[in-house]
């Protein structure tokens, strides 16, 4: 009786928190109540009932390492007992410079200086600003973005204008500005992008072309190779268009290699980083650019400052989390995970490449995708989704298909036999779609 009496106190209070909080890309109408996560430990979250789910999509892309690991709180820790957040307008403070240089030593050489923003949006958002204040200061009218069909580089204004129109944009069509999108060079579409995005830089009007290098992640994790991005980088070098690789999902080892932009022969201008950069302990956002952007800002003129910055711009503590990361992604153990979840996939992939219930199958690096053959055309909405996200869940693992497409992206820290739970959940679950 008492215990009844407690469960039913616990339900409410519970109930009443969730009807307290408006979660995100959630109909909350509709939405069951939300998983209470009690706490993670490497590939695995536990909920407060004590079921066990493997978190084959990292938290929204996020986790590197794991959940809780010892290491990254640590570092986090040491760190909270020296300096929380400075003011980073006229301050700075040792983990926001060793972080800008380790990031530099990563990336491509003409990467030359570092700018601390929140998330993946605004770190899309400072990347616009920074090419289209580059042409500003340079007195020549280039305005025009090109991006790529169906991208996605965010919620906020200037990131959702550059992403691809769709039910996410809709209610913002008006406010969003004018952008030309171009053709993803997959397969098959590879000469029609390189035109596309030839015809548009005759204008003389574009300002910069921003793109996901080799993997669109929520466009449903679609993926092209290096060779055409690299002609039509080059093609945007010939016209002086400042190049943007959007790297917010790609980055930190995802595609195989540290970075997507490691396959390309060009380089691009600017990057954009988030998600995996603090391991996926702390929110934080980085934008680096090369030499020629930022010495466009120089003057003796105050106004051709970049005016961005945000109250928590270089949190300390997401540098620390950022800093340990980047001493776990590089040691060898996690580069050996990366090819095993690589070769693990493969293998995957040859057993279920002749499914009848598979439209496609396809992987790079540490991303798998599988789409599920459907009647209806492959989109966010597709109505397998609910059923595919609620059968893995109750199976023990939380993935979260976009529409038919049912991707992996893991935490490096995943070992085989999760790997292998996670497959089989996915036959599973093919078998009864
Ligand atoms: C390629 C890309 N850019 C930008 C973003 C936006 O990042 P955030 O959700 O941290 O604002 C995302 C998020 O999924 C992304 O995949």
């Amino acid at each position: 009786m008492l215990y009844g009496a407690c469960c039913c106190i616990s339900f409410h209070f519970l109930k009443r928190f969730f009807i307290l909080i408006w979660h995100p890309y959630t109909q909350m109408q509709t939405a069951p109540h939300p998983i209470q996560i009690s706490y993670g430990k490497g590939a695995v979250l536990y909920t407060t009932e004590g079921k066990e789910l493997i978190d084959a999509v990292s938290s929204w892309w996020v986790n590197l390492h794991g959940h809780a690991h010892p290491y990254m709180a640590q570092r986090i820790y040491e760190q909270a007992q020296q300096l929380e957040q400075v003011i980073f307008a006229g301050f700075t403070h040792q983990p926001a410079q060793t972080l800008a240089a380790r990031l530099l030593r990563h990336l491509p050489q003409n990467q030359t200086k570092v700018f601390f923003s929140d998330d993946g949006s605004t770190a899309v958002e400072v990347a616009l600003k920074m090419a289209l204040q580059y042409w500003h200061n340079k007195h020549t009218p280039r305005t025009r973005i090109v991006a790529f069909e169906n991208a996605y580089h965010g919620d906020t204004f200037g990131a959702m204008s550059v992403s691809g129109r769709s039910t996410f944009t809709e209610p913002f069509t008006p406010m969003l500005f004018d952008v030309t999108h171009i053709a993803v060079p997959t397969k098959g579409n590879e000469a029609l992008a390189l035109e596309q995005l030839e015809q548009c830089l005759q204008t003389n009007e574009v300002a910069a072309f921003i793109f996901e290098p080799l993997v669109q992640g929520t466009a449903g994790m679609v993926m092209y190779q290096p060779e055409t991005l690299d002609a039509m980088l080059a093609l945007c070098k010939k016209h002086q268009v400042i190049t943007i690789a959007d790297e917010v999902m790609t980055g930190f080892g995802r595609t195989g290699r540290l970075f997507a932009s490691h396959y390309l022969q060009q380089q691009p201008d600017v990057f954009c980083l988030s998600k995996g950069l603090t391991g996926g302990y702390l929110p934080m956002g980085i934008t680096t650019c090369a030499q020629f952007i930022y010495d466009a800002f120089l003057s003796d003129d105050r106004r051709r400052a970049l005016f961005h910055g945000h109250s928590y711009t270089a949190n300390s503590l997401a540098c620390a989390a950022a800093l340990a990361s980047l001493d776990l992604l590089e040691d060898p153990f996690t580069q050996k995970q990366i090819q095993h979840i690589n070769q693990q996939h493969q293998q995957f992939k040859t057993r279920i490449a002749q499914h009848p219930k598979l439209a496609d199958c396809r992987i790079t690096g540490t991303i798998m995708a599988i789409e599920i053959a459907t009647t209806e055309q492959s989109s966010y909405f597709n109505h397998l989704r609910d059923f595919m996200y609620n059968f893995c869940i109750e199976q023990g693992v939380l993935l979260r298909p976009l529409g038919n497409i049912v991707y992996l992206i893991p935490p490096y820290c995943i070992n085989p036999q999760q790997l292998e739970r996670v497959y089989e959940v996915i036959l599973l679950m093919i078998e009864e779609v």
